[in-house]
This record gives C-alpha cells, structure tokens and sequence, in this order.
C-alpha cells in the first residue's frame, strides 16, 4: 500500500459530517436497482472496493445483498457502522485478491479516480475481472474527462457542523492537464466545540478523469466489456457536462 492510500487519514475523522447531506440512501437505493436490473441476485455477494466507511453498504445490506467492503484507510474503516450482512477488509484494491467469486464488484464516489496512473488503473481493474465470474459484473462511477474540460474544477467552500464538531473543509484544485489529473488541495479548519479547540491539517488528493474510450479499453484489457453508461443517478446519456459517469462492465 502506498502513501497515497492514507491520504484519508487526518480526514477520516470528519468525512461521515462532511457528506452527511448527500442522499445516501437515494443513491444505495438506486445502486441497488442498478445491480438487479443487470442481472446481480437479490441476495448477490457484492465486493466493494474502497468501501470508506461504509456509507452505501450497509444500506445495500438491507436491501438484501451480502456485502464485502475493501478498504486500505485504517482510520476510514474505524468509522464504518457493522451490519450483520457487511464484512469490512483493510486492503488495497489494486492487489487484494479473495478466495471467493462475487457477483458484483463496485466502486463508488470516484474510487476508480483515485487510481492516478495507468499502471494502477490496470491494477484495479485486474482485481475487480479476478473476483468476477462471466456474466458478472462490474459498476463504478469515475470523473469524465470530457465534462473536467468543458465545466473546470472549481474552488469550493463546505461548511458543516453536529453538537461535537464544526468543521470548514477548503478546496483548490489544480490541473495537470498531460497527465488527465486534478490535484485537490484541501485544508481543514476542525473546531472540537466542547473543549473550544481548533485543529487545522490539509490534505492533497489527486484524481484522475477518464474518457469512455479509456474505461472501454481498461476494460476489454481485463475480460470486462462495457453495457452501460451514463450520469450517475439520472441516467442522462455522458456529456461535456456530466462530471461523474457510471459505467457498468459486464466480464465476458
Ligand atoms: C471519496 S472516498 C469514497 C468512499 C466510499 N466509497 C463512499 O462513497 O463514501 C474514496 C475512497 O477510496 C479509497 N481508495 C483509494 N484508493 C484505493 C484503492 N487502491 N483500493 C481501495 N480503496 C481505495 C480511499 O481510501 C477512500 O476511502
């Protein structure tokens, strides 16, 4: 595992209030009906690579599926909530390899663009065709490259706070455009409210975009073939103006 799968690390502590607005169970609801329409069991055994802590698969446990989640971030996989249905691993996605078949691999909030070099990429992408049989499949969701260049990474302020924490996460992002990356610079201002004490750390996250054409040949070079992509959650057709694009690959 490299540095570069600890960058979680300082943030972990906040990420479940950073994202506590998003409609989780929304998307776990629509991942789910994403998997059966594609033909994954109801009862299906789902491996989810870079699982964080946990956000979608608890709730795709209680939609019925067994869940494996994969994570490399010891300090991600201290806030992830058990489910009975749910086996938490510390592991890299890019070499774990599991005894047994699943009938879903899946990555999702952009896991698949932390993997920044091509030689990582190809790396995930082997895990997830070595824990597949033919007919299953895998469903991830990546930055689009066509829509990073038309729309821009922009500066973004988020504020949250529950009773214990306030916390304001910062971002800059920066280009480098040869290499299809995006370097996020976060910083953090975390005010811990009953001792009155502010911590502030910051974080660099490089994410790598990807054209279809790309995902398509990662793919074929792993056995997996493309069925399906589109927006994430609204099912429009990608575009210059859909940043996360979720594609299905289906092992042949
Ligand atoms: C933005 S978080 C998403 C976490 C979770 N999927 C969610 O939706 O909240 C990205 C996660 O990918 C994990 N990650 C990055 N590279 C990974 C790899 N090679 N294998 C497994 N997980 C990885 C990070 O540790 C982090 O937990």
């Amino acid at each position: 595992m490299t540095d570069d799968k600890e960058i979680f690390s300082s943030s972990a502590a906040v990420y479940n209030l950073l994202y506590q607005d998003r409609d989780t169970s929304g998307e776990a609801h629509w991942i789910g009906e994403e998997l059966r329409r594609h033909g994954v069991p109801e009862t299906g055994r789902i491996l989810e690579l870079g699982t964080g802590t946990g956000r979608h698969a608890r709730l795709l446990a209680d939609q019925g599926f067994a869940v494996t989640g994969v994570e490399p971030s010891s300090d991600m996989l201290e806030k992830a909530l058990e489910h009975p249905r749910v086996t938490y691993l510390q592991g890299d996605g890019q070499t774990i390899r599991l005894d047994t078949p699943f009938d879903a691999v899946i990555s999702l909030f952009h896991v698949v663009s932390y993997q920044t070099s091509l030689a990582a990429a190809h790396a995930f992408f082997a895990t997830a065709s070595a824990h597949l049989e033919a007919g299953g499949v895998f469903a991830f969701d990546v930055w689009y490259s066509p829509a990073v260049h038309a729309l821009k990474p922009e500066e973004r302020i988020v504020s949250r706070e529950d009773a214990a924490l306030q916390v304001t996460r910062h971002a800059r992002p920066t280009e480098n455009v040869a290499d299809s990356l995006v370097d996020v610079h976060f910083s953090y201002e975390v005010t811990d409210k009953s001792r009155g004490v502010t911590e502030e750390f910051s974080e660099v996250h490089s994410m790598r975009h990807f054209s279809s054409t790309e995902i398509a040949l990662l793919s074929e070079a792993h056995g997996l073939e493309i069925t399906d992509s589109q927006e994430f959650m609204s099912g429009a057709k990608p575009s210059r103006d859909t940043w996360g694009v979720w594609f299905v690959a289906r092992k042949v």
